[in-house]
């Protein structure tokens, strides 16, 4: 399909709709960098700040974007343009829109290079590599893994290209066909391992880790990557909910959809967090582990189960799909977007971004070997500095200006059609969304950018916002 409608798609229902958000949000970001921010950030308070950004900065800005979606039915670009224009403000907004896209093809290159490390870990398994293992043989594991540019790169290519085969079948035929049956498996195997945990692991300590807080182990840069996280793992900032509300009936209620996302999404973070530290600990690994921590720690467990490379098999594979189901959310903006803007049509036009992604990819994956000792933003290496990118910077700033518009910019009666709750819960959701959420940014951000011109920046960021809204509260009186 191309042209400038994008109505010829929409979801089947509002479960399928909520299954296919869930999937975006449920991913890597769960299961494999949940885990390892926490260790490295020292557990306990780090989750606290995680859970409240998730509820007062993630949870408004979700069920914006899905609004402003709906509300727009067209890509993120075009939708926001629109909005913009039917609320008599100016057409910059579409900016957003442009952030959604570049973030997300970002996003889409080092993610799938995780992703097709989790397709080789999955055939690891099925080959009984993990039988028996020690914590040092895993370590030497993801070590080699790594280590070896073609293998990464073959893995790699193969994530990027599964998703690029579902994204080109379309809504209805692609992606609901492939969530449909991923998420409600991914939650069965994640019980079996818990069960496993809660017998074989150090459980209490695990548990002790994760929601006893230290605040003598919080750093600001731990604030900071939280907040990142929150969107990072709720697939929001980016306008991936945006392009996904898009196609969702009118009589589906965001509300209610937005709770069971963000609800389940957290669910299952905490669920893989507290499986993988209960085996750390049993092992005596460190749980600030780094990025390789969900590949050190499940394949002991595995190797010691009985029948372990059949749940291993099966556990790396929900992972790629919950990874899979994330990344087809990547690029559904831009690929929507590229329809609308240039009557590009799907199957043409995830050749494109596809290759943008894979060359991207490839400096990523780089980084574990070759380019390990190039230095970009701030001493990163490349891979984390997309990470940083896009998480830390591109996702907030599209979370602040989306939620600033869906606050103070859109048409009120928009907004009420939209969401539709009582007065209420809509003055919550407004002092939530007109303070909270963007001073949450802006503070954060503030604090953690400790060159000084950072800091008079954001200051002065944080000045012009309440000047906006003094100026905002008193025109609406007159
Ligand atoms: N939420 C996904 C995860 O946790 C990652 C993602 C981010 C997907 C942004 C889409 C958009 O793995």
């Amino acid at each position: 399909m191309s042209g400038s409608k994008l109505s010829a798609q929409s979801w089947s229902s509002q479960t399928v709709f909520i299954l296919a958000a869930v999937g975006s949000a449920v991913g890597l970001g769960n299961i494999w960098k949940f885990p390892y921010i926490t260790g490295e950030y020292g557990g306990g308070a780090f989750v606290l700040v995680y859970l409240l950004c998730v509820f007062l900065i993630g949870l408004p800005i979700m069920l914006s974007e899905i609004a402003l979606g709906r509300a727009g039915k067209a890509n993120p670009v075009r939708t926001m343009a629109k909005l913009a224009k039917e609320s008599n403000s100016s057409k910059a907004w579409a900016l957003v829109g442009f952030n959604s896209v570049m973030a997300g093809l970002l996003i889409l290159s080092f993610y799938s290079v995780i992703a097709g490390l989790v397709i080789a870990y999955f055939f690891y398994s099925l080959f009984g590599s993990f039988s028996g293992i020690s914590g040092e043989v895993a370590k030497q594991m993801f070590a080699d893994s790594v280590a070896n540019p073609w293998a990464l790169l073959f893995w790699f290519s193969l994530a990027l290209g599964l998703t690029l085969l579902i994204v080109a079948r379309g809504i209805k035929n692609g992606l609901e066909k492939a969530v449909n049956f991923m998420m409600p498996a991914l939650f069965i195997v994640l019980m079996i391992l818990l069960v496993y945990a809660i017998f074989s692991g150090s459980f209490g300590e695990s548990f002790a880790f994760i929601f006893a807080p230290d605040f003598s182990k919080l750093t600001w840069t731990g604030v900071l990557i939280a907040l990142g996280q929150a969107f990072f793992t709720l697939s929001v900032g980016l306008g991936a909910m945006m392009a996904y509300g898009a196609y969702l009936d009118d009589k589906a209620s965001i509300v209610k959809a937005g709770l069971w996302i963000v609800g389940l999404d957290t669910l299952v973070a905490l669920l893989a967090g507290l499986v993988i530290f209960a085996i750390v600990f049993q092992q005596g690994l460190s749980p600030a582990e780094g990025p390789g921590l969900l590949f050190t720690t499940l394949p002991i467990a595995f190797g010691q189960m009985p029948g372990g490379w059949l749940f291993g098999s099966l556990f790396f594979a929900l992972v790629i799909m919950a990874a899979i189901s994330s990344t087809i959310s990547l690029v559904e903006p831009s690929v929507a977007w590229m329809d609308q803007r240039f009557s590009i049509a799907r199957s043409k036009s995830i050749w494109i971004l596809g290759a943008i992604a894979w060359l991207l990819g490839v400096g990523a994956l780089l980084s574990f070997n070759y380019w390990q000792d190039l230095k970009l933003l701030g001493s990163r290496n490349f891979f984390d500095s997309l990470d940083f990118l896009t998480t830390s910077i591109m996702l907030p700033v599209g979370g602040l200006f989306i939620s600033i518009f869906m606050a103070w910019i859109i048409k009120p009666e928009i907004r009420g059609e939209q969401l539709g709750s009582s007065e209420f819960w809509m003055s919550v959701f407004l002092v939530t969304l007109r303070y909270i959420t963007p001073f949450g940014i802006i503070v954060v951000f503030a604090y953690n950018l400790d060159e000084r011109i950072a800091s008079w920046l954001m200051a002065a960021v944080a000045i012009g916002y309440l000047g906006f809204v003094i100026q905002k509260k008193v025109s609406e009186q007159s």
